[in-house]
């Protein structure tokens, strides 16, 4: 499926950046592996991850390189493209995996968690996109798969750095959907859940927590890997501007806003009307205080 394809995977160098790349290169794509070998929460750096995840698909008589350079900065981020033209030749199709968690209760949050979970993830999508974006429009092709999460899709406790940034992400793609559409260029998102370090971090205090946690181990990385590879593929022609989501061995379609219900009155509205007449209309269709967890309910499949 990816036979001839050249992909970039930013933060491939565990998790499920690593997935992703190895199932990319195992259906033929030659991948540039990212990884700026950082802590979960962004600090320090290694090239130890991407050159062992190179060394893996090399093993499986795959092609790849390692790229060390930040998502988090324009010109390293340009590097990371260049990578791949300077290996490869060319840039077929971005997965923007690379991201970081500072996880903050909102009115603790210091402007220090805030930027840098938003340079990673928001700044990092865009960065990688951007440059990766003058290549596409010139060959007239290429595929973006960005992750966001249910945290900013749904909602999520202590995560509004995080949650901010990956909703961003999901209006990043779908501009770039809108924007790129006549150059041939498709641009979509993926949900994931899975077992990785960056949920690794979450308590296990409690016997409901130890549970919970036991559950969320079943959805191994591995299992986000075959949409990404569909979605960076030709198969995915006619797949624009959508919003997935894998959890273990599901896979959901997302929805996008839009206007559920309306209240009109001829004369315009004063806030005493909207009091008494819009609100109580509307009030039906108002959305409970969900996070991710009220609404994926159910035991992974
Ligand atoms: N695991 C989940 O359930 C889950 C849920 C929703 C969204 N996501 C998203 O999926 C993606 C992958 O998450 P994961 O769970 O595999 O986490 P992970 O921490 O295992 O992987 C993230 C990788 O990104 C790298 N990275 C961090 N900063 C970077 C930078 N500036 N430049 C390049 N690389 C950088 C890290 O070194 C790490 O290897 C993230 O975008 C995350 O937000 C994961």
């Amino acid at each position: 499926m990816m036979d001839n394809k050249v992909v970039v995977v930013t933060g491939a160098g565990g998790g499920i950046g690593r997935d992703m790349a190895l199932a990319m290169a195992q259906r033929g794509a030659r991948v540039i592996v990212n990884d700026i070998g950082a802590g979960l929460d962004g600090s320090g750096s290694s090239t130890g991850p991407a050159q062992q995840v190179v060394d893996e698909i090399r093993a499986a008589g795959g092609q790849a390189a390692a790229n060390t350079d930040s998502v988090a900065d324009a010109s390293s981020a340009g590097r990371i493209i260049e990578s791949a033209l300077d290996h490869f030749g060319r840039i077929d199709a971005v997965v923007n995996n690379a991201g970081i968690l500072r996880d903050r209760f909102f009115h603790k949050m210091s402007v220090e968690e805030w930027d840098a979970v938003i340079k990673v993830h928001l700044y990092g999508a865009y960065y990688v996109s951007r440059a990766a974006a003058n290549h596409f429009k010139e060959q007239n092709s290429g595929a973006f798969v960005h992750m966001t999460s249910t945290s900013g899709l749904i909602g999520n406790f202590g995560q509004a750095n995080y949650s901010a940034a990956k909703l961003g992400i999901a209006a990043l793609s779908k501009s770039i959907a809108l924007d790129m559409l006549k150059f041939n260029v498709r641009s979509n998102c993926i949900a994931p859940f899975a077992w990785s370090r960056m949920i690794g971090a979450i308590p296990t205090d409690t016997p409901e927590q130890q549970a919970r946690v036991a559950k969320i181990q079943q959805m191994t990385p591995a299992k986000i890997a075959p949409l990404a590879v569909y979605l960076a593929s030709d198969a995915a022609s006619q797949v624009n501007g959508q919003i997935f989501s894998v959890r273990n061995n599901e896979l959901f379609l997302i929805s996008q806003p839009r206007p559920v219900r309306s209240v009109h009155r001829s004369e315009g509205w004063t806030p005493e009307s909207i009091a008494e007449h819009a609100m109580p209309a509307l009030r039906s269709s108002f959305f409970s205080l969900d996070r991710s967890a009220d609404v994926f309910s159910w035991d992974p499949i």
